[in-house]
């Protein structure tokens, strides 16, 4: 339901969305300062240093969007993906947004997030770059985005196209999932289960 009416805002008041998003960063910001503050990751895959969206510049976010092919962008359609969007999320303190950067040559292997709600609620969501598909990073950024989701006490949720193989395997793989609904066109609504 929240779900729904977030992606209403979203796609047809973009202004009421603007002044929801802001006072709902505020409030989680406001609940969950401290418990951010003082988490810690332990399950950064090897070879990568994992980065806050944050202080990654806009330029290279474009850059990285830019280099995915059109079919990556099927099911991943959760924010725009130009400068001022991706800025725009950056200031957003209820969008915990990370990306995963190869340490060999600094390139961004993937970008992962939970988009968060101030009463408790992230919703899931990660791309891989390209040249990085296949080696495990989807599967890695759901446990970073579990690992920071229930270390700061959320319930995480995400959909997923049954059509999506890759992706519907990397979110079984790294989680306990409970199916919340079954959605129109072949999509899952899941609740991520802890443990
Ligand atoms: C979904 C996505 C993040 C997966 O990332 P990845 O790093 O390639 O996935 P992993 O290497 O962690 O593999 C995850 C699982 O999917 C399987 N898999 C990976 N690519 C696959 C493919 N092309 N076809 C079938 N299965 C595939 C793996 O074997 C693995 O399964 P297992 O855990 O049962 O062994 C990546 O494909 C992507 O960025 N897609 C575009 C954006 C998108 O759709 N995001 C998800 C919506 S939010």
């Amino acid at each position: 339901m929240l779900y729904r009416l977030a992606h209403f805002l979203r796609d047809k008041l973009s202004w009421a969305w603007n002044i929801v998003e802001w006072l709902n960063g505020l409030v989680f910001w406001i609940r969950y300062r401290k418990k951010l503050s003082a988490f810690s990751f332990t399950t950064i895959p090897d070879g990568y240093d994992l980065v806050p969206l944050s202080i990654i510049p806009s330029t290279d976010m474009v850059l990285f969007f830019n280099h995915q092919p059109e079919e990556a962008y099927t099911y991943f359609m959760p924010h725009g993906f130009d400068e001022k969007s991706i800025e725009r999320l950056q200031r957003n303190r209820a969008f915990l947004g990370y990306v995963l950067v190869d340490k060999k040559n600094s390139k961004i292997g993937g970008y992962c997030f939970n988009r968060c709600f101030f009463h408790g609620q992230g919703f899931r969501g990660r791309m891989v770059d390209i040249d990085y598909r296949g080696k495990g990073l989807g599967t890695a950024m759901n446990k970073i985005l579990n690992e920071v989701g229930f270390g700061i006490g959320l319930r995480l949720f995400e959909t997923v196209s049954k059509n999506n193989v890759a992706s519907y395997r990397s979110a079984i793989s790294a989680s306990n999932v409970k199916i919340v609904k079954e959605m129109p066109e072949n999509e899952l609504y899941l609740e991520i289960l802890q443990g």
